[in-house]
């Protein structure tokens, strides 16, 4: 249940980026949400603690003197990855004024711009960015095609988009989790409505969050559409050593991370 110190305002209201636009606000805001966000092991550990790491990692372009946009940036990892790999700038935009304000306090660097914005009212100025990054954040975004058409447009001519969306198959899971036996252990992944995409009410973190669904089609024929070229396609798996911890061999029975490199061959 939500704690009901928490205001409407705080959960419904909307942020205003550095621009005066309104954003729509996100769970992320929610106090509750915030602090139980904060006790993952990837926030407190950063990006060796995230599972899709080992996957991702060898998918970023070369970054030296490169410009680097990331979307849904939350508390900076990825921005300060980029910063250390000798990128000349980054900025780190995400439509949560809490995550901005961790990434400052995390993730500060003098290449590092963060910004209160939501990734759907971003200006995405024309041929500016080498390499446009998105975490886990892309299965808030209702209309994803409007994404891949402002990033294609501010990508740089051989830029490279980078992202990790939620997976079809888990973003299709009714509820977003398991049907578990009488003994509480996962049975199987229950999927349904594949072929009808949007909103989706889960429960992550003791909190209603609504995400998202894509289709794979969506996604990858989006991409292509939108003119982008298909560099790699992976799906996540947690790696050898993670393996031990609790539930992690559970996330080798269904995908639940899509990553995906596209670059502009234009
Ligand atoms: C799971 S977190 C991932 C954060 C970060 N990319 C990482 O991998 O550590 C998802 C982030 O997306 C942000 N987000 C959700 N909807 C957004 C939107 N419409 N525009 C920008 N950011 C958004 C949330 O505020 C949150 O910080």
């Amino acid at each position: 249940m939500r704690d009901l110190m928490i205001s409407e305002a705080e959960i419904h209201g909307c942020n205003t980026d550095s621009e005066g636009k309104h954003t729509v606000n996100n769970e992320y805001d929610n106090k509750k949400f915030f602090e139980e966000y904060a006790k993952m092991p990837r926030s407190i550990d950063g990006l060796l603690a995230a599972g899709e790491w080992h996957q991702l990692r060898p998918l970023f372009p070369e970054l030296s003197g490169k410009c680097v946009l990331d979307l849904g940036c939350g508390y900076g990892w990825h921005c300060k990855f980029s910063a250390e790999r000798g990128a000349a700038h980054v900025l780190g935009i995400d439509v949560s004024r809490k995550m901005i304000e961790e990434a400052k306090r995390r993730n500060a660097d003098d290449k590092i711009e963060y910004r209160v914005c939501g990734m759907e009212v971003y200006e995405y100025p024309e041929n500016t960015w080498d390499c446009v990054i998105s975490n886990l954040a892309l299965h808030y975004i209702e209309n994803i095609g409007d994404i891949f058409r402002n990033v294609y447009q501010t990508l740089k001519p051989g830029g490279v988009f980078l992202f990790n969306i939620e997976h079809p198959v888990f973003t299709a899971g009714v509820g977003q989790d398991w049907i578990y036996d009488r003994e509480g252990k996962p049975q199987y992944w229950p999927v349904d409505n594949y072929f009808m995409p949007g909103e989706r009410h889960t429960r992550f973190l003791g909190c209603d969050v609504v995400k998202q669904h894509h289709t794979l089609t969506q996604i990858l024929m989006g991409l292509l559409e939108h003119g982008f070229v298909i560099d790699a396609v992976e799906e996540a798996k947690p790696p050898e050593e993670m393996l031990g911890i609790p539930g992690m061999k559970d996330e080798l029975r269904r995908p639940m991370m899509l990553l995906v490199r596209a670059s502009v061959n234009r």
